[in-house]
């Protein structure tokens, strides 16, 4: 798949969507957390109703018990019992009154408390895009990271607190979304271990029969006639009158036949081959890259062009706020050079900006170049907000400082932006800078294209969410308290290609970070251009 030439969304206030009750819930752990208290509130609410049937119940018990009392004596001699004139008037009574009344308790509906917090509830529930979109997220980990099905179903993770596993049903589920998405190399995966799961015996009402039907269909488009075959087989074992696996059997043994014929004269075959095997070429380099620095097996660089990689206390160019206090700066890499600041935003500063921007968080846009419109996309999966100096003297201090120590203007930069990515989280390669070949975006701004990024990291992340760079080999870990900077550009004002960047997949945690993209504009004199084009 070829990645699609956009630019992360400007921080244009009037583009943005307004952060509506329902947005993509599994983009972002900020939201799921309040999934958890519903859910609790709603058990709590559940609870109340269970109660109150029983007492409902136990009254009703009561007085069944009373009667059946009450009818063994009257009925072992009538006309004695009924000789009591208090009996007579009891009974008159009951018939007339108590039996109604038992009559609108049996009636009586427990259950209103408890419906009309449901109601009320439902409303901020995930919906199929989300229950969809979080079984995607889980079949992306699996590629990045190279997860194995059990593995994952298991749910051996590495940094896990609490392990959690798939039942036969989850993963039948899992392979059902892979199927509809046309994904059968995924819906084999997720049936096989949904089928292995029944085989050792799990107790589930996942149906082996309707998985050996989704199962052979999808070896079957992967080109394993055999395997299918095999599948097909087993199906009509367990239920013989099967009609479409009847009918598949019939064609799979048709075509099986036309196959051998084929195979007699087979340089066809070969050909086609070779034809995949491009196609599989063209699409994977990037992606194979991306996915190797993101479980951190990039090739090392060489001693030699490590060993010029530094750490020192950097004072923002004798900037007086930090001679006296200089700050931690290391080398991450040199080309293009990329400098980590340690400790350099605090705890609380970190907890400031995450209790602004979380009722702000939105499912994260892109500019699509066709329409030139923000959309959502699949390859950006994050929630974020930006967050402006002038709302709060923290995000202003933290402006500042960003323009101490890049020496950068940062009047002319977006407002800081906040992510959060959730489990699966990610945002696929891609360049801060605007090409030549856009649609000129940052042209209403009038403020140039984006010179430099800065990234703070503001949380750590258990496993995955790195940051890596493709083009060069680079994956920059997420480090709670540091920030990281790059010129996405020349001096010249040509766009540095080997900036593309990526941040991966959160495999297990939550990864937070901010982020401010400064422009060209302010900085003719602070980082004026050089006679070169490219350097
Ligand atoms: C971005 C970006 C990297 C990361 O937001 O443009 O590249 O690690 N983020 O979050
Ligand atoms: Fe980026």
């Amino acid at each position: 798949m070829a990645f699609k030439k956009v630019w992360c969304a400007l921080a244009l206030g009037f583009l943005l969507p307004f952060s509506c009750a329902h947005t993509d819930f599994f983009t972002s752990i900020g939201h799921m957390t309040d999934l958890i208290n519903t859910e609790k509130d709603l058990v709590v609410s559940l609870k109340d109703y269970i109660k109150a049937e029983e007492s409902k119940l136990e009254q009703i018990k009561k007085w069944a018990e009373k009667l059946d009392q009450l009818t063994a004596t009257a009925t072992k001699d009538p006309e004695g019992f009924l000789g009591h004139p208090v009996n007579a008037f009891k009974l008159m009574k009951r018939l007339n009154t108590e039996w109604g009344e038992l009559e609108s308790l049996v009636l009586k509906d427990m259950s209103d408390g408890f419906i009309s917090n449901m109601t009320i509830q439902r409303q901020f529930f995930p919906n199929d895009e989300d229950q969809t979109g979080a079984a995607k997220a889980l079949l992306r980990l699996q590629d990045t990271y190279n997860l194995d099905t059990d593995t994952l179903s298991r749910g051996n993770l590495p940094g896990v607190k609490h392990k959690s596993f798939l039942t036969a049903e989850d993963c039948f589920e899992l392979g059902k979304i892979a199927y509809t998405e046309a994904d059968y190399y995924h819906t084999e995966l997720w049936m096989e271990q949904a089928l292995k799961q029944l085989d050792e015996g799990e107790v589930s009402s996942a149906d082996k029969v309707y998985i050996l039907d989704y199962l052979s269909y999808a070896v079957y488009q992967q080109g394993d006639l055999a395997k299918a075959m095999a599948l097909t087989r087993r199906l009509l074992e367990l239920d013989p009158e099967h009609q479409r696996a009847n009918g598949n059997m019939k064609y799979f043994e048709y075509i099986m036949a036309k196959e051998k014929e084929a195979n007699k004269s087979s340089t066809d075959s070969e050909e086609q081959e070779k034809e995949t095997e491009v196609k599989k070429k063209d699409y994977l380099p990037e992606r194979r890259k991306y996915e190797m620095l993101c479980r951190g097996e990039g090739l090392k660089m060489t001693p030699r062009r490590q060993k010029r990689l530094f750490c020192r206390y950097y004072d923002g160019n004798r900037n007086p706020r930090y001679i006296l206090g200089p700050v931690k700066q290391e080398d991450e890499w040199d080309k293009p050079r990329i400098v980590r600041f340690l400790d350099i935003i605090s705890d609380e500063e970190i907890e400031t900006v995450k209790e602004l921007a979380k009722p702000r968080l939105s499912r994260a846009t892109v500019h699509d170049p066709e329409t030139g419109k923000l959309t959502t996309a699949h390859y950006r999966v994050s929630k974020s907000a930006w967050l402006s100096g002038y709302e709060s003297p923290v995000v202003s201090r933290i402006n500042t400082r960003i323009q101490d120590l890049t020496g950068l203007d940062v009047s002319t930069a977006e407002e800081l932006q906040v992510a959060n990515y959730g489990v699966g989280g990610q945002y696929e390669p891609h360049f801060d800078f605007g090409r030549k070949d856009e649609p000129d975006a940052f042209k209403e701004l009038g403020t140039g294209n984006r010179i430099a990024t800065w990234l703070f990291y503001m949380s750590d992340v258990s496993a995955g969410g790195a940051t890596v760079f493709p083009e060069v080999g680079a994956s920059v870990w997420p480090r709670k308290g540091t920030a990281v900077f790059w010129y996405n550009l020349f001096p010249s004002g040509e766009g540095d290609y080997s900036t593309r960047h990526a941040a991966c997949p959160v495999l297990v945690g939550n990864k937070w970070v901010s982020n401010k993209w400064l422009h060209e504009r302010g900085q003719e004199f602070r980082r004026p251009c050089t006679l070169s084009e490219l350097e």
